[in-house]
């Protein structure tokens, strides 16, 4: 059966031929990979919900969906004025939190044909993947990892092209933009950093919306205006302010978060903290967020 936010984005197509039996054949054709991360790749862990970042990108899940429950976004840019801002760690962990929720078929793509690294984090080929297909090297089916036994996709940025740009200046990119919200209720791209190539602006003229990444101590006022301007603030759905530590931002917030946290979650984290050896769980600092 195709979800009911699938049949409409099918009737919004209008032009697209795809019929929904063959799209839900599409999923079905997919191969399948285990979920194995990079053991430094920062991935949120369902089962340490009270973890950072965990809960943080639990709250940007929740405010995405309350925007969606109000207008049809389900195509998203995740980028940021300029390098390791962190983009690809909130595009991943996005996906992973929005693919946590029962039946929220969730694409991750790998639109950084620049530096890519979603195959790295999830440890796949970086072939066949979206370059591939835009050049007619592969099948859609064929771009398109299921993480086994979740509702999480990954489309890895494919072999290595000389200009980008050019690439995705092609028709075939707005098309299958198009396309895939008729297969999952979300698709996360990652994108380059916006001051340092056009790719990221291009790509938020297809999709429905922008997420702003910056990180703190790293972003300049001054980067960050220069790419608002860039993006003309059209589609521009928010700004996530990555690198805060818990305690340093939302202190009210983040007692609220101490006097909820059960007792129970508590009591089996500390046991665990005690028997982790030490300098893993136990002696690190919590992750930033
Ligand atoms: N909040 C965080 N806590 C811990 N590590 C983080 C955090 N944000 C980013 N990192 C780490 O910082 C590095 C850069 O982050 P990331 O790759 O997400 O940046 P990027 O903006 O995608 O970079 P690029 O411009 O190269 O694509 C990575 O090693 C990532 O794991
Ligand atoms: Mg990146």
């Amino acid at each position: 059966m195709v979800p009911a936010y699938a049949q409409q984005a099918l009737s919004a197509a209008g032009s697209l031929t795809a019929d929904p039996v063959n799209l839900q054949g599409l999923l079905e054709k997919v191969e399948e990979i285990p979920f194995r991360p990079l053991a430094d790749a920062h991935l949120i862990d369902p089962t340490r919900p009270s973890e950072a970042p965990s809960e943080e990108f639990r709250t940007l899940r929740t405010r995405l969906n309350h925007m969606q429950s109000l207008s049809p976004i389900h195509s998203i840019v995740i980028t940021s004025p300029s390098p390791a801002e962190g983009k690809s760690f909130t595009a991943v962990n996005l996906a992973l939190a929005q693919s946590h929720l029962a039946g929220n078929l969730t694409l991750l793509a790998d639109f950084d044909f620049r530096r890519p690294i979603v195959h790295s984090l999830f440890q796949v080929d970086r072939g066949p993947g979206a370059t591939d297909f835009l050049l007619g090297r592969a099948k859609l089916h064929e771009i398109i990892k299921r993480v086994s036994g979740t509702n999480l996709y990954i489309m890895p940025a494919g072999e290595a092209v000389l200009n980008p740009l050019e690439l995705l200046n092609l028709r075939e990119v707005k098309s299958m933009i198009d396309r895939l919200p008729t297969l999952f209720n979300w698709v996360i791209f990652d994108t380059p950093p916006l001051l340092f190539a056009a790719d990221a602006n291009l790509l938020s003229t297809m999709c429905h919306g922008t997420l702003l990444v910056v990180r703190i101590g790293t972003t300049t006022i001054d980067s960050v205006t220069r790419a608002m301007q860039s993006l003309c603030e059209n589609n521009v759905l928010g700004t996530s302010v990555n690198g805060a530590r818990r305690g340093e931002l939302y202190s009210r917030y983040t007692y609220y978060h101490s006097y909820y946290y059960s007792t129970e979650a508590k009591a089996r984290e500390e046991g665990e903290l005690q028997a982790a050896p030490e300098g893993e769980a136990g002696g690190e600092k919590p992750p930033e967020v």
